[in-house]
């Protein structure tokens, strides 16, 4: 699309691009363009900065609301550059001095079609993830071998009986699993109750789990139902096994064999149908070698064990989950070609959770629509540092927590999560590196 007041300037580029077997209109003015991009779609329009009415500025802010896949490229008169560089940082895609430069034009335009086509892609593959959410094994994404294994283990086993062990790293996902786990199956309609076993000290862990009478300890105003009587019909899902206290495994142990229980404080045996899902991110195994883990428990979890694979194992499904995790908060912005490419090359220590986090982060750093790899991961990959000597990787991990903390204001719980790592983590390095507010 071309539009100038012009009518020459206007009627000769239509020609001239037209004999390029370009697809052009022309529109006379900012308002005859908005009515053109009504019913049709284009990559890119060229915009003369200067015209009576609504100017090139205007319109270029007007058609990224309703026109987002248009590619903008300002056509100024000399002297107005610093217009021009406003028009860039409003997302316009370049801008050119008149009288222009037909072959510098064609440069431009090739360019500004393969990025626009480029996008179309990206938005066709988003459509494609909005449509196959609908249809998404309960919002697990991903299209690897790995994870189509995956998906195909949980509706085999969801129906059973028998606990599930889940393991895999921290953010790969093990929650997502467990509530795969839990729709898929027939308990669908009852409970799915979520405990974390390292949340509180073992007493009170257990009447949390089995629930007290009136009376049992002080404080124990009321009776109160445990969770396994809570969910009893669905599924109890007992977050960072790991952690659950030694005292506490055997109770829970007990618990699997014959699905029996006491409150604390009472004398009688109840029973109840809780199907027990079990995650971890520790190698339970050696847990269990350095004594941390009761083994009878553990060989009795291990049973059905779903082992959630690490996202660097399933690189395949990185772009696709990047652009989930951008459309479903910023549905206008977009990957840089090399900013999707470092996302590829990333190990992801911190796996989905670290992708989403870095992300989000990419999406509200950047300037303009699109996301640039430094505005995900903060600095450019292996830029050489000025001391001469390559830095260790404690010092670039401290350097890069104080980094996200002031970005975080110091809210350790947001920085946590924007590192990919457990707030008890966090804390844990803050100590290490001695880090400060100041
Ligand atoms: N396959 C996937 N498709 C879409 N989103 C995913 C997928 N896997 C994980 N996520 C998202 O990544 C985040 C982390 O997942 P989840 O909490 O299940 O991980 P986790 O293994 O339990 O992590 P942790 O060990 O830290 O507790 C969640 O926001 C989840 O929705
Ligand atoms: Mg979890």
């Amino acid at each position: 699309m071309v539009v100038d007041d012009e009518a020459d300037f206007r009627e000769l580029m239509v020609k001239r691009l037209t004999r390029k077997k370009y697809g052009v209109s022309g529109a006379s003015c900012g308002e005859d363009a908005l009515a053109l991009v009504k019913d049709r779609i284009f990559d890119v329009a060229l915009v003369d900065l200067k015209m009576p009415g609504m100017d090139g500025l205007e319109l270029l802010r007007q058609l990224r609301n309703v026109s987002p896949e248009t590619e903008v490229i300002i056509l100024t008169g000399h002297g107005s550059t610093e217009t021009a560089v406003e028009a860039m940082k409003m997302g316009a895609y370049d801008y050119l001095t008149k009288p222009v430069d037909l072959q510098e034009l064609q440069v431009l335009l090739e360019k500004a079609v393969e990025k626009a086509s480029l996008r179309k892609k990206n938005l066709g593959l988003t459509a494609a993830v909005a449509s196959e959410n609908i249809t998404s094994f309960h919002g697990m994404l991903g299209n690897s071998p790995a994870m189509v294994r995956l998906r195909s283990l949980i509706s085999k086993v969801a129906d059973s009986a028998s606990p599930v062990l889940v393991e895999g790293e921290s953010g790969t996902g093990k929650e997502m699993v467990s509530r795969a786990l839990h729709f898929e199956s027939h308990r669908a309609k009852a409970p799915f109750i979520v405990v974390n076993c390292g949340a509180l000290p073992e007493q009170l862990m257990e009447s949390e789990l089995f629930g007290y009478e009136k009376g049992a300890f002080t404080g124990a105003g009321s009776t109160k139902p445990g969770l396994v009587e809570m969910a009893d019909g669905g599924s109890l899902f007992l977050d960072e096994i790991g952690e659950l206290p030694l005292g506490l495994q055997a109770k829970l142990l007990r618990f699997l064999e014959s699905g029996e229980f006491r409150r604390v404080g009472d004398t009688r045996l109840r029973w109840v149908q809780t199907r027990i899902i079990a995650a971890t991110n520790r190698n339970l195994k050696q847990e269990v070698k350095e004594g941390n883990f009761r083994e009878d428990l553990f060989y009795r979890l291990e049973v059905v064990k779903i082992q959630v694979p690490p996202l660097r194992e399933r690189s395949e499904d990185i772009p696709l989950l990047a652009n989930f995790f951008l459309k479903r908060n910023h549905p206008h912005k977009d990957f840089a070609p090399e900013a999707l490419a470092a996302l590829q090359e990333h190990s992801f220590p911190g796996n989905v959770r670290e992708l989403a986090n870095l992300v989000e982060r990419g999406a509200l750093l950047s300037d303009g629509e699109q996301i640039q790899a430094e505005d995900m991961f903060g600095y450019s990959h292996g830029k050489a540092m000025d001391t001469g000597r390559p830095e260790t990787l404690a010092e670039m991990e401290k350097r890069h927590i104080q980094r996200v903390l002031s970005y975080t204001g110091w809210n350790k719980k947001e920085a946590a999560e924007l590192l990919g790592i457990s707030l008890r983590n966090l804390y844990r390095k803050i100590e290490t590196y001695k880090l400060t507010a100041g």
